[in-house]
């Protein structure tokens, strides 16, 4: 099959395409034949090897493991089931996470079959597209969708909660903004000048341009400072946090589990959560696709493109 390797860390030039043996479904995978995946922060992480020691340690200190398939999030087809793989069948569309095992930017792709409610997402976790999404839109809801709820769920975000999003243009941005309304918040969000009007459209009541104002002196307090695009410091963040204010970045989250995935599912198919998106690219312009990555000016997601 036809796969993106990252060959060396470094530079989008390290990603090359490659063909691999296609891979085999264990008695509790699935088999996906990918119809999409993502331009994902995370894989420009691993690509980078940021943070050095925790990557390395991962996918292999001096160089990439053999075959290292970068690929975190994805929508595809099942094409096969193992044997002891109760909850879906050949032909159901899904979107997931591919958990540690990475892999999405590929023609195909292993997940295991969820079975019960538990920590999932080290090793991936999957479910039916909602019926109003393309697989192209499927692919990019589940890390950003999943990450932001998992953050107000731990600053405990409700009607009239005070939120600010630092980085409300970016995938986290977007969700976690339309996730705030959809909870009652009063949300802040923090962005360039040039996407205000798109935080706007997904309900941010009030718009700091980080290009004119610095947010942690505007005098203002909030309830929750959530550093979406963790461009900012829990320390820098403190002056604007009420007494008992929280500051939530993206480290520290509980597990995800498969009811946070019916949360979200249930939300898109309700119209209260959709995934904005900014580009698409095919996986023949998979460096093109991670230099954009590479600029942090993306607007919400980037897909890239596996089988059309
Ligand atoms: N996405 C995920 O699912 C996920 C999950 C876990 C952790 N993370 C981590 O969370 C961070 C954000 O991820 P992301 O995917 O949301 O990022 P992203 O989509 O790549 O962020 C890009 C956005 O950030 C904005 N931005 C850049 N610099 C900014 C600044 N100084 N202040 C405010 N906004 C700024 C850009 O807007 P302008 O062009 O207007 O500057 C752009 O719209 C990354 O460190 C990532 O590794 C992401």
């Amino acid at each position: 099959m036809k796969a993106v390797v990252i060959t060396e860390y470094g530079p989008p030039e390290v990603l090359q395409i490659k063909n691999i043996e296609k891979p085999t479904p264990k008695a509790d995978e699935v088999l996906i034949k990918v119809h999409a995946t993502t331009a994902h922060a995370g894989d420009s992480r691993i690509r980078r090897s940021s943070p050095f020691i925790v990557v390395r340690l991962l996918f292999g200190f001096l160089k990439p493991k053999k075959n290292l398939i970068p690929g975190i999030e994805l929508s595809g087809i099942i094409e096969e089931v193992g044997s002891k793989v109760t909850h879906f069948k050949k032909g159901d569309e899904v979107f997931g996470l591919t958990g540690l095992r990475l892999g999405a930017y590929a023609e195909y792709c292993c997940i295991r079959e969820k079975v019960k409610d538990g920590t999932q997402e080290r090793k991936g976790i999957i479910k039916k597209i909602p019926n109003n999404l393309t697989l192209d839109e499927s692919s990019v809801v589940a890390s950003g969708a999943l990450t932001a709820l998992k953050n107000l769920q731990k600053g405990k975000v409700q009607k009239g909660t005070s939120i600010l999003i630092n980085g409300g243009s970016g995938s986290l941005g977007t969700y976690a903004i339309q996730l705030a309304k959809y909870y009652g918040a009063e949300v802040t969000a923090v962005c360039s000048g040039k996407n205000e009007a798109l935080v706007r459209s997904i309900g941010a009541d009030h718009v700091i341009d980080y290009t004119q104002e610095d947010f942690t002196q505007t005098g203002k307090k909030y309830d929750v400072v959530y550093d979406a695009v963790m461009k900012s410091t829990r320390f820098k963040c403190k002056k604007i946090l009420k007494p008992k204010g929280i500051y939530l970045n993206n480290y520290w989250l509980s597990s995800i589990k498969q009811s946070d995935m019916e949360t979200i599912h249930a939300l898109i198919e309700k119209n209260e959560l959709k995934p904005i998106i900014d580009r698409t690219y095919t996986i023949d312009n998979v460096v093109e696709a991670h230099k954009y990555l590479d600029t942090e000016r993306k607007k919400g997601n980037v897909i890239i493109q596996i089988h059309k």
